[in-house]
């Protein structure tokens, strides 16, 4: 037991004897691995992951509607990294890692045999989030709250054009606060029953 306590110390020891700064040992957060991994880089810089379409589990979409005209002004389509939807339903939480990406569609409106019928039109772009229960990026202004927050334009999946979690996303997600921001009872398929 002394041994190895010895050996934990020994790089506090170290930098006080040669007068270097012992955060410079401290740990940082793990990396991530996984799904999360091909969308995060080392700073906490996102971007929209390639194969999510078919690689990623669909949650559910929404319908704006528009108004007063009547049909649907947007169409939005919810995916989540694999295996999201059986570890909520086991824990009812977004494990850490998790990759959340919705599609924003113009709603292309038509008269079908069904009625007037929306459905997902031309690509406007997408909202990624990525779980955080480490608080790995203290100082990137898009993580915070248990998650990274960004805005793609359909244009560039590379580089978000957010600036601010706080200011650009959180305003619009308090109605979530309580399901950890997301609006998760909108898709059925994270219920059990
Ligand atoms: C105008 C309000 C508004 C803003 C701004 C906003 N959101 Fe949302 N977001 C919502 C609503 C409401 C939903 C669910 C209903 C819908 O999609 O219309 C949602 C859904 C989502 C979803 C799908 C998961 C869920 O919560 O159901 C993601 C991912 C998301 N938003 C990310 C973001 C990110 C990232 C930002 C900032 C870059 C952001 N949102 C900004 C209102 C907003």
């Amino acid at each position: 037991m002394k041994i190895i306590n010895t050996l934990c110390y020994t790089p506090l020891l170290l930098s006080m004897m040669v007068g270097v700064p012992a955060f410079v040992y401290a740990e940082s957060a793990p990396a991530y691995k996984g799904a999360a991994a091909e969308v995060v880089d080392g700073k906490g810089n996102m971007h929209v992951p390639k194969e999510y379409r078919t690689v990623y589990q669909m949650l559910g979409t929404w319908a704006v509607a528009s108004d007063p005209e009547p049909g649907n002004k947007e169409m939005h389509v919810v995916y989540a990294s694999p295996k999201t939807i059986s570890a909520f339903r086991r824990t009812g939480h977004y494990p850490d890692g998790t990759v959340l990406v919705k599609e924003v569609y113009k709603s292309a409106n038509n008269k079908m045999t069904t009625g007037l019928v929306g459905s997902p039109g031309n690509l406007v772009g997408w909202f990624v989030m990525v779980k955080d229960d480490l608080h790995r990026f203290p100082d990137n202004k898009l993580w915070g709250d248990g998650w990274g927050w960004a805005w793609f334009d359909a244009k560039d999946p590379k580089n978000t054009t957010s600036t601010n979690y706080v200011t650009d996303c959180q305003a619009c997600h308090v109605p979530a606060k309580n399901s950890d921001w997301v609006y998760s009872s909108g898709y059925p398929v994270l219920k059990n029953k």
